[in-house]
């Protein structure tokens, strides 16, 4: 058996007291010239980036479907090299990060693991981040630690060589890029129905230890006349941080556990699955909570343009049969992923208006 070293950390100072601050105090730390320069949390995005994004990331797929375009868009930045620092499970986020760096020509390099980097000598992850920045031109990471990328955007950002830090999940946290794809595949699917404002979502599962939902749930201060529904086994309620901010932005939202009675109500349905790796009472871990899954009978019992949502992965939340109806948006949603961090970095990077310019 391989043997491990512990992981070495030390004290950054000043840094327990800026983590402690109320968001809305730290969103200056993270911005450059009066841009977005790392992208840390969901409440960086406005609705006016976020309408920015969701258009750019529209043109660029656009360009993309001719090999002309394609060829345009990868000649755009492949002077600038990405870091991908994955160290806990991913798939689509990794996938769609990585192929949005290729979209735009960037070179992409990996790490998927703590086992394969110098942490196993006992390297920290704050000096791994660092000795990325000495050969990249952006990191995006994804850590099993609430306020990883926070931390990490905040050390590089007092050296001489700062990068962009894009989180792409901490821990039970935020995942800002998951919440910026959701967005941007609920104003497509109700792209023919005003879009996003006006419209009823349903949040299903655990939410208490989904990130997916806490991000989205901050954005939906951007957007007029949304009411949400939490819909959620006892133990895995939204948390009141969440509530909070909801009752001061005054976005009405409704609790219950009975997901059915809220199917017909809703205009767009967003699955997650239990969050068992940051289980704390295995007791709530061995059920399957069926009363929260989204069933074959059920199409029958939502609106005829409801969206039904899901980050992926799935497990049983879903019946396998339900992804043939048009309705059925999580397939669609995951590709989303790949354009939207694709006009972000393009917005990273200022080559929007080159994108741009190609339609004028
Ligand atoms: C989500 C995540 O990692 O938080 N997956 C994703 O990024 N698409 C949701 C999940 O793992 O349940």
């Amino acid at each position: 058996m391989e043997r491990y070293a512990e992981q070495t950390r030390q004290q950054f100072e000043g840094w327990e007291e800026f983590y402690s601050r109320p968001i809305d105090e730290k969103l200056d730390a993270f911005k450059q010239n009066g841009r977005i320069y790392d992208i840390i949390f969901a409440q960086q995005f406005d609705r006016s980036f976020l309408d920015r994004m969701c258009n750019l990331a529209d043109l660029i797929r656009q360009l993309a479907k001719t090999k002309s375009g394609q060829f345009k868009l990868r000649h755009l930045l492949p002077h600038k090299r990405a870091m991908l620092y994955f160290v806990q499970p991913s798939t689509r986020t990794f996938l769609s990060f990585q192929n949005a760096c290729h979209i735009l020509g960037l070179s992409v390099s990996e790490i998927r693991g703590t086992s394969t980097s110098s942490e196993v000598k006992g390297e920290s992850p704050e000096d791994t981040i660092l000795t990325f920045a000495s050969y990249v031109n952006m990191i995006i990471s994804r850590h099993h630690e609430a306020g990883f990328a926070e931390k990490t955007a905040w050390v590089l950002n007092q050296t001489h060589r700062p990068v962009p830090v894009l989180n792409g999940g901490s821990g039970p946290d935020q995942h800002p890029t998951q919440a910026l794809l959701d967005i941007y595949t609920l104003e497509r699917e109700f792209s023919h129905l005003g879009g996003l404002d006006n419209k009823k979502i349903a949040m299903v599962g655990d939410l208490r230890r989904g990130r997916t939902v806490r991000s989205l749930s901050y954005l939906m201060k951007n957007y007029s006349g949304v009411e949400l529904f939490f819909v959620a086994p006892e133990v895995f309620r939204m948390k009141s941080d969440i509530k909070e901010f909801l009752e001061r932005h005054r976005i009405p939202y409704h609790e219950t556990e009975d997901f059915e009675s809220v199917m017909p109500l809703a205009d767009a349905i967003y699955m997650t699955r239990i969050q068992n790796e940051y289980s704390e009472d295995p007791s709530h871990e061995s059920e399957t909570y069926p009363a929260f899954h989204f069933k074959q009978q059920h199409l029958s019992k939502i609106q005829a343009h409801c969206a039904l949502l899901h980050p992926l992965p799935r497990r049983y939340e879903i019946e396998v049969s339900v992804d043939k109806d048009p309705r059925a948006a999580y397939w669609r949603q995951e590709r989303n992923g790949m354009w939207i961090r694709a006009a972000l970095i393009a917005y990273i990077f200022r080559v929007e208006k080159e994108i741009l310019d190609e339609f004028s």
